[in-house]
């Protein structure tokens, strides 16, 4: 199959648009931007259509999908009554990225709800999804547009890197803004319960609602996932990452010691690091290892193999703007597969506001491998 992408901004008169509407109608596959990561999108209402999601991502078939709208109205056929506190929620964070768990209604296939009686819901605030599914006059499913268990697409590039040959149209429209998915949030239990963080923080959600709930494996418990998507191995590089947590100065520390001694041993190390620390990693790495006569001039962004450099430092954001971090985290991920090194070591964040949803998926990419760097004591 060839996959047809096209630019939003080079579709003036809106006709590939329609064209992308008339296939999700149907019953084809189009990838979309939305505000958080590019969505595989297929008409929600059409079984064989979902089925096909699950094919072209290879994704298991208990991992349910969210459900896009952009009418309110549309949410009466897909759900068994709207509960109060998803009123008030819906007031203020929709359009955007928060996706609620409803009771569904007969009208949705299993396949969507991965035979579960709930169904999440949710509306992009991205103009391109905005219009897309106006054209499409159907709720789509779409869950995030790569291949199950790579990173999340926050480009058209990305898409295409996965979907190539599989999907009929990437529709491009520039990079997602928030680069993380959406909060899940299940409102069928009272008080409503966070199934998986994102984009909208959990501060923002309590002050609207007041306390919710913790599914207990992001309280750190050992339960089985309400949200059965969070307990596949997820947003996961293709080389093996450390997540170091801790104290700053004590993290960048022990990443530098170890990804010296890890170049030195001859791998290549992938260095996830922020905005304000990539200027010293490259100072440190890429003149040194660059050998005798070639450290003048401005370091490489990458490490040259040709001269013999094989750390690679990639910032994924400023530390002092985690907004930054997480509209970056994903590419970086991607750039290190791109590249090939053996080996990622990453900064951890801070778990307040947007810095819990970076810090949920770096634990998924890290896949558990946690290093914690305590603040050292002075010594006089
Ligand atoms: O930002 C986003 O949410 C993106 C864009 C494209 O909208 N979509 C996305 O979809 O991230 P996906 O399929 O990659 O993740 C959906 C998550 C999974 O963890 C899934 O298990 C959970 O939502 N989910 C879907 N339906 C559910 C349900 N009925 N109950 C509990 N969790 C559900
Ligand atoms: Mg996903």
């Amino acid at each position: 199959m060839e996959t047809i992408l096209f630019k939003v901004e080079d579709d003036s008169q809106g006709d590939l648009l329609k064209r992308a509407a008339a296939l999700l109608q149907s019953g084809c596959l189009v990838a979309f931007p939305t505000e958080t990561v590019y969505g595989l999108g297929a008409n929600a209402l059409d079984a064989e259509a979902v089925l096909g999601i699950f094919q072209a991502k290879g994704r298991p078939a208990d991992n349910p999908l969210i459900v896009h709208i952009v009418e309110m109205e549309e949410l009466v056929g897909l759900t068994d009554g709207i509960p109060e506190v998803a009123k008030q929620l819906m007031t203020h964070f929709w359009p955007g990225a928060l996706t609620l768990v409803f009771r569904r209604s007969a009208a949705v296939p299993d396949g969507v709800t991965g035979g579960l009686d709930t169904v999440a819901v949710r509306m992009p605030v991205h103009p391109v999804a905005r219009k897309l599914l106006k054209l499409a006059a159907v709720p789509v499913a779409a869950p995030s547009a790569n291949r199950s268990g790579r990173p999340s697409p926050t480009t058209a590039q990305h898409v295409l890197e996965d979907m190539d040959g599989r999907i009929p149209m990437i529709v491009d429209g520039g990079p997602c803004e928030v680069g993380v998915e959406s909060t899940v949030l299940d409102v069928t239990v009272q008080p409503p319960m966070l199934l998986r963080p994102g984009g909208i923080t959990r501060e923002m959600i309590e002050a609207v609602i007041g306390p919710i709930t913790l599914d207990s494996h992001l309280a750190g418990g050992t339960d089985k996932p309400k949200s059965p998507g969070m307990k596949y191995t997820h947003y996961a590089p293709r080389a093996p990452m450390t997540l170091f947590i801790g104290d700053t100065v004590a993290v960048e520390k022990r990443m530098f010691s170890d990804a010296a001694t890890l170049s030195a041993e001859g791998h290549r190390v992938g260095v996830l690091c922020t905005e304000e620390s990539l200027v010293r990693y490259r100072l440190a790495f890429s003149p040194a290892e660059a050998g005798p006569g070639i450290s003048d001039g401005p370091s490489p962004l990458l490490a040259d193999e040709s001269v013999g450099g094989r750390v690679f430092p990639l910032s994924s954001g400023f530390r002092g703007n985690p907004a930054s971090v997480a509209a970056g985290v994903f590419s970086v991920l991607r750039r290190f597969d791109a590249i090939g090194v053996d080996v990622i070591l990453a900064e951890g964040f801070p778990e307040t506001g947007v810095g819990h949803a970076i810090m949920n998926r770096l634990r998924k990419a890290a896949g558990g491998h946690v290093i914690l760097c305590p603040q050292e004591k002075e010594t006089t």
